[in-house]
């Protein structure tokens, strides 16, 4: 029988810890405040901002929220963030992705200020990350190890693999299961024969973006799999990058979508945000 990982109970009880520490601050006159940027107005955007408004509401942080037209220009973006690290009242600035096509993404998130930027994007915190020193880390990976923890699952010495290498989830999720003491194996488009590594793994992060595209024949009798994915199948159900009815019962534990990973993003978004005040 395997485990299913319950990102929902984990989340909730990681949101209930910073909301305590979050009121123990405000008793000492403390506030955290988090700027939420976000431009356009993709649909699943709206929702995951919507989200974050929601849990910093909950733990008692405030934030500000720019909902800037599909139009803005990336001088009007760049001036809102440098106004914003300027501003002693904002502890966190984050961007929601994806960005318009006009904007540079990669210009917008290296003008966060790097003691600001509680998404962990700025290269400034990857390099920290890099060499093992304090910053901010990139949430949903970061989520995962919490879960993988608090699931008493043991990282230490296993084969773990992560499939993708996004600068969001694929590459920190590598280095801190590197962190961790696992013995870490990178695949992507380019890996030749990739079901002969992902069945090694212990521990098998996917994150690649397709809906169900791994199935038991990757997967390793017992392994822990965990799920990066959230997409529509054909029936408009939430799926994820891995098929759960056919993966599950060849695991020892795994992830569901939902209901696995997401909640955790967030968790870790609100964590984030509490360390910039601490
Ligand atoms: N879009 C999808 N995931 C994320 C995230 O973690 N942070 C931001 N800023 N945008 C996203």
């Amino acid at each position: 029988m395997y485990q299913i990982i319950d990102g929902k109970k984990i989340s909730q009880e990681i949101k209930d810890e910073l909301k305590e520490k979050v009121s123990a601050l405000a008793a000492a006159g403390g506030r955290i405040c988090l700027a939420v940027i976000q431009v356009g107005s993709d649909p699943a955007s709206s929702v995951y901002v919507g989200n974050k408004k929601k849990a910093c509401a909950y733990i008692g942080i405030e934030s500000q929220a720019y909902e800037l037209p599909q139009e803005t220009t990336q001088e009007e973006l760049l001036a809102l963030v440098r106004r914003l690290n300027e501003d002693d009242q904002v502890n966190g600035i984050l961007v929601q992705l994806p960005l318009p096509a006009q904007i540079d993404e990669e210009q917008v998130i290296q003008t966060i200020a790097p003691e600001k930027d509680v998404d962990g994007f700025h290269e400034k915190n990857v390099g920290a990350l890099c060499v093992g020193s304090r910053g901010y880390v990139s949430c949903t990976p970061l989520g995962i190890i919490q879960l993988l923890k608090r699931s008493g699952i043991e990282i230490a010495g296993k084969r773990c693999v992560v499939l993708g290498r996004s600068n969001i989830v694929g590459k920190p999720m590598a280095l801190l299961l590197l962190r961790e003491n696992g013995t870490v194996t990178v695949c992507h488009s380019h890996t030749v024969d990739v079901k002969e590594i992902t069945r090694q793994a212990d521990i098998l992060v996917v994150a690649i973006g397709k809906p169900k595209l791994v199935d038991e024949t990757y997967v390793k009798e017992g392994a822990v799999v965990i799920d990066v994915g959230i997409h529509r199948d054909e029936n408009n159900k939430l799926c994820g990058d891995v098929d759960f009815e056919r993966v599950a019962p060849h695991t020892s534990a795994i992830t569901p979508v939902p209901g696995g990973v997401g909640p955790m993003t967030i968790a870790m978004l609100m964590h984030n945000c509490v360390s910039s005040a601490e």
